[in-house]
């Protein structure tokens, strides 16, 4: 909306403050193409991110040559299966003049043809055949290769990044501990959704980070789930919003909701028998994507569309609250506020995250 806005400065970082103390970000983060572009080149690529669904029998990732196209800081990646059932990442960049290897999602590729010139890469990223370059001297296939990204599998999601960062090991450090991945590898893809909202990524990541809006912008969820006995658990790279259900509703099977958040832009929902993962995705300053996919156990799919339904709507209200925040972020009236710490301790611990990375930049 608004690219003319002062860029933060890189002296304008407030510290991070007890919570007790803590105020919300400097709006100016949330606004302009320079901030964005620090998110995505500091942030978004150096950390490890949920890319995909990994190996469910109806993963776009099952058999060899199926892969997938995504973006991690702006920056095109491609995964594919290679023919020993490894998974590959690798910039989906080509060695050539730049042009992309696949487009979309597909099944059983032989070799992966950039759609420019024709360069043929197989599925380790080796450059095997380039048409009419006999006469380039010394040109050698050889010696080309598409750029390697880093890829993990962790309960049965690929995770990924492209610059360096804490190791993946470091970043999830304690979560199996609350839910391990075995426990996650028994649930199975189902399907995936994407949803357009007009507000800077962080507004979204903000707004997940908090049960205190729920009584006002979800009245419908706040009857399911227990907002009163929400608790926060933070740790180094991840924080966990933890909440009883309320087995009286037909929402959700009794149990326990655990949200977590794993920095910077990483959503587990996990809920008896299901999960449903979010990514969020930067489209430019004021605009972001965010990834949805929904895995359940085996037999439990029934629900699937009552709880796609439910989702759709909660999700609806939480895009028309961020789009306002973001007209208020950007309008230039705005100056931080403060946090309660009863209910926004997540929002200070994943703002504190930022603060460090913004620090860090000077
Ligand atoms: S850019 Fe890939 S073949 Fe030319
Ligand atoms: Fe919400």
């Amino acid at each position: 909306m608004d690219d003319q806005a002062a860029p933060p400065s890189p002296d304008s970082v407030d510290p991070a403050r007890p919570l007790e103390q803590a105020r919300a970000l400097d709006p100016a983060r949330y606004i302009g193409a320079q901030a964005l572009g620090f998110d995505q080149r500091e942030i978004l690529a150096r950390n490890w991110q949920v890319v995909a669904p990994a190996s469910a029998p109806a993963s776009a990732l099952a058999s060899p040559g199926d892969h997938v196209v995504r973006e991690i800081g702006g920056v095109p990646i491609l995964l594919v299966r290679n023919g020993e059932g490894v998974l590959n990442g690798f910039l989906n960049i080509c060695r050539h003049r730049a042009g992309p290897l696949a487009l979309c999602d597909g099944k059983g590729a032989k070799r992966l043809r950039c759609a420019y010139h024709g360069w043929a890469y197989d599925l380790d990223g080796q450059l095997r055949t380039a048409p009419e370059m006999q006469t380039a001297e010394g040109f050698d296939v050889s010696g080309i290769a598409l750029e390697r990204i880093e890829v993990e599998v962790w309960g049965g999601m690929v995770f990924a990044r492209i610059g360096s960062g804490p190791a993946f090991a470091d970043v999830m450090a304690g979560m199996d501990e609350i839910v391990g991945p075995d426990q996650l590898d028994g649930l199975r893809h189902h399907h995936s959704r994407l949803y357009d909202v007009a507000c800077n990524w962080k507004v979204y990541v903000d707004n997940y980070l908090e049960g205190y809006h729920l009584p006002f912008v979800h009245p419908d969820l706040t009857q399911v789930v227990s907002y009163p006995d929400y608790t926060t658990e933070l740790a180094r790279h991840w924080s966990l919003q933890r909440s009883p259900i309320d087995a009286e509703t037909d929402a959700y099977a009794a149990g326990e909701a655990l949200y977590f958040f794993i920095y910077p832009n990483t959503m587990l929902n996990i809920l008896p028998g299901r999960m449903q993962t979010n990514r969020v995705v930067p489209d430019g300053p004021d605009r972001c994507r965010v990834e949805f996919d929904f895995y359940y156990a085996p037999g439990n799919t029934d629900r699937a569309d009552a709880d796609d339904a439910f989702s759709d709507s909660v999700q609806e209200e939480d895009r028309l609250i961020c789009e306002h925040v973001q007209k208020g972020l950007a309008s230039g009236a705005y100056q931080p506020g403060r946090l309660s710490p009863a209910q926004e301790a997540g929002v200070w611990h994943w703002q504190n995250l930022l603060r460090e990375a913004y620090a860090n930049s000077g």
